[in-house]
């Protein structure tokens, strides 16, 4: 199959979340299964350069219309892990993707509408044939109703059109006029079968016009597509996602298993694995001495935290990890920060509070080397979200022998499984989990993990090496995603006889 995926971040080159990682690691492993994989991303300027492999400006320049004129874009190729990238840089006056930054910007719908677009235009002048187009998140969402409004009818028309949500958090909206700038014609998708917003008239939706337009629509876990289509968890389009459920599926992410490996992991102090865990024990002595951290008692659990502070992450919950923590007499080290103001201040009144504190560390900033190495020298791992459409750090945790401590909700439900859960094979169980989203929920958890810990080491340390020996790699998502690309090929085949 040759399919090409048009999303907003790429993994490393372009990378703020998930998002980034999913791209790259779904595009490796079909690459991998032997077929043509080809993403398509804009060209930032904070883009991580030095990882593009060959960079050169194609001679074409793509015209694209927006906003009732034409507008030039260059187009840039180079290879990044292996896979083809191509990079939209647009010509336009207002420097789209020259912000210094990936998101955030005022016009952002304007942005990425100009970008699905352009993204489309540059699969017709080159002439491609995809047989899947792939778009993610709201910011490409715009593909699947331009596609059938504009660009099949152009003669790009060889396609399947396939959409993840990753968040349906995050829906790009906006007022309807705005939907004109592409192209889009307003009148006939400001509807309520269509692209109109579910509570509002006069706004459009881009992740619901992607929902309705697309012929694959899936999320990163099944356990958040069955969440998203209640009324608490649908964020306002659980009637519209059980009106579309026939195509509708949630396949759980895997992770990039060459990237984050503990036996190669050049970030490391040691590197180590399952069957030697000396290597573990090396690097947590090594990050107690960096942070400054008391190394007494090599029996005192870390505790390890790294993750964005957002309402959806449990913020409040993650606080009370760390006073709960330190009550049982374990050491906690966090690492992130938050783009929401008043969060980013409290947590520096934590950090500040714990400057020179034994057992405690805060480091509020994006930090990638220190990842590696708090995910290799931490005991423990806690995720305790409000929700998480899949979450990717659990299964990292798991694959450093890091026992994750999760709230049991969307993809962390299907990832981690508790050691005392009866009703689980005892094969699966392999970490901690949660249900209640509040002090008492995470007293109990760290309660037994700490008491498993310490009163029974034995069982710990087959714990780490059960966990460590999971498959969270890519291969059987990715052979999930291939199956459905092929039944959609086959079935539009069919239909077109
Ligand atoms: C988003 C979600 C996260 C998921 C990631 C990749 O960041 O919040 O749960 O793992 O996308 O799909």
């Amino acid at each position: 199959l040759h399919v090409v995926h048009i999303a907003a971040e790429m993994a490393p080159v372009a990378k703020v979340g998930g998002l980034g990682d999913v791209v790259a690691g779904l595009g490796k492993a079909l690459q991998k299964k032997g077929h043509l994989v080809e993403i398509v991303i804009p060209k930032y300027d904070c883009m991580q350069y030095d990882l593009v492999r060959d960079l050169r400006a194609l001679d074409v320049v793509l015209e694209s219309y927006f906003d009732g004129r034409l507008f030039k874009s260059k187009v840039w190729v180079g290879t990044v892990e292996g896979l083809p990238v191509y990079f939209i840089e647009p010509l336009h006056p207002d420097r789209f993707f020259w912000r210094g930054q990936f998101y955030g910007e005022r016009d952002d719908f304007k942005r990425f509408s100009f970008f699905s677009r352009a993204a489309l235009e540059l699969l017709l002048q080159s002439g491609k044939k995809p047989d899947i187009i792939h778009c993610h998140d709201w910011q490409t969402a715009f593909v699947a109703p331009l596609y059938w409004d504009l660009y099949a009818p152009k003669g790009l028309n060889s396609a399947r059109i396939c959409f993840t949500c990753h968040n349906f958090e995050y829906q790009g909206t906006a007022p309807a006029s705005e939907l004109g700038s592409c192209g889009l014609d307003v009148n006939q998708l400001n509807r309520p079968d269509r692209m109109q917003d579910n509570s509002s008239h006069d706004r459009i939706n881009a992740v619901k016009g992607a929902v309705v337009f697309s012929n694959i629509v899936t999320t990163v876990s099944p356990t958040y597509a069955q969440e998203v289509r209640t009324a608490e968890g649908g964020h306002g389009l659980h009637s519209t996602l059980n009106f579309h459920s026939k195509k509708f599926i949630g396949i759980l992410n895997g992770i990039d298993a060459d990237a984050w490996n503990p036996a190669t992991d050049a970030h490391l102090k040691v590197q180590y694995n399952a069957n030697d865990l000396q290597g573990k024990a090396e690097n947590k002595e090594d990050i107690r001495r960096n942070l400054g951290l008391s190394s007494a008692h090599i029996r005192r659990p870390l505790v390890g935290c790294i993750t964005r502070l957002v309402p959806q992450k449990g913020v409040h919950l993650i606080r009370h990890a760390i006073y709960r923590t330190l009550e049982l007499g374990g050491q906690f080290v966090l690492l992130g920060s938050s783009p929401v103001h008043h969060i980013q201040r409290e947590f520096e009144g934590i950090a500040n509070h714990f400057e020179n504190h034994d057992h405690i560390r805060l480091i509020l900033k994006y930090d990638d080397s220190l990842s590696h190495s708090i995910f290799a020298a931490s005991d423990m791992f806690i995720i305790p979200s409000i929700f998480e459409p899949c979450g990717l750090t659990q299964m990292i945790a798991m694959r450093y022998g890091s026992i994750p401590i999760v709230r049991k909700t969307g993809g962390l439900n299907d990832s981690v499984f508790d050691v005392d859960d009866d009703t689980i094979p005892v094969q699966f169980r392999n970490g901690y989990s949660f249900l209640s989203a509040d002090e008492w929920g995470v007293n109990g958890v760290l309660e037994r993990a700490f008491d498993l810990y310490t009163s029974k080491p034995d069982s710990w340390q087959q714990l780490v090496e059960k966990v460590m020996n999971m498959d969270f790699s890519w291969d059987s998502s990715a052979s999930q995603y291939e199956e459905l690309y092929s039944k959609s090929v086959a079935r539009a085949r069919a239909a077109a006889h």
